[in-house]
């Protein structure tokens, strides 16, 4: 079986654990040193993955925004940020998004098969489309990105892209961060849907690190044994 990559999921979340509010408008939850934290996971990177909903809703850059950070993964041989990585069903996709447009790095874009011909054509000139099978599994997906020589991915969201990592049991860390508000809206997208995952109360999770940074905590906790402290 192909190696798949260190994958380090990253999510913020209000105190009742939705991840957006109920409106297709980005919701700020966390606060300016932990988006630079954010960026620095984001450098340590060889790719990003967002689901396709984010990129609709959020409109995300998902770029390395320190020009230091930008520079250190140049002088080690690397692209200024990371491959960005989104999956999508429907392909409804503005090739206008932010994610295609902006930065120097590969765009992957993976879906079924059968959805391929769509992709290609509405997508094509800005990203690369990547057949992923009959239906697309994160695992395959994974398993693909490992042989694009991804080394390390960091999963942004949304929630359905998060479920899939957890429920297939792939994610080795999440770095949860919990905001000092509350949506209470259950309109609003959930930091997970229903699912079996495999920690539950006879099987927890272990809890690796707990910082305050500001006013929001962040929650380090080691998914698999593949997990890296540093
Ligand atoms: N707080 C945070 O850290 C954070 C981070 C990211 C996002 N968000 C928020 O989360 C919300 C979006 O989350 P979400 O759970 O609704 O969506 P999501 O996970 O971002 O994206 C879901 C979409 O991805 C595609 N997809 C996912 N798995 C797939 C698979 N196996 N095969 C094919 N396509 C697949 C589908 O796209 P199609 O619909 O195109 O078929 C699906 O509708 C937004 O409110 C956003 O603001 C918050």
């Amino acid at each position: 079986m192909p190696d798949r990559p260190y994958i380090l999921l990253s999510c913020g979340m209000s105190i009742d654990g939705y991840l957006g509010s109920a409106t297709p408008r980005r919701l700020e939850l966390s606060n300016n040193a932990d988006f630079d934290r954010v960026d620095a996971v984001r450098a340590s990177c060889d790719a990003i993955l967002v689901g396709a909903a984010t990129v609709r809703t959020d409109n995300p850059r998902l770029l390395v925004r320190s020009q230091s950070r930008r520079e250190e993964r140049t002088a080690r041989g690397l692209p200024p940020s990371p491959i960005k990585v989104t999956v999508t069903d429907r392909v409804e996709l503005d090739p206008r998004a932010d994610f295609f447009t902006t930065g120097e790095n590969e765009k992957l874009v993976y879906c079924a098969r059968p959805r391929v011909p769509d992709a290609r054509s509405r997508l094509g000139t800005v990203a690369t489309v990547v057949d992923g099978g009959r239906r697309v599994e994160m695992r395959t997906l994974s398993e693909d990105l490992g042989a694009r020589g991804v080394q390390r991915l960091m999963v942004e969201g949304g929630g359905k892209v998060h479920t899939q990592f957890l429920t297939d049991n792939l994610a080795d860390e999440l770095q949860l961060v919990v905001a000092p508000f509350f949506v209470g809206d259950s309109r609003a997208t959930r930091f997970v849907s229903d699912g079996r995952f495999p920690w539950n109360p006879g099987r927890r999770a272990t809890l690796a690190g707990v910082r305050q940074i500001g006013d929001v905590v962040l929650l380090r906790y080691a998914l698999s044994p593949r997990f890296q402290t540093g």
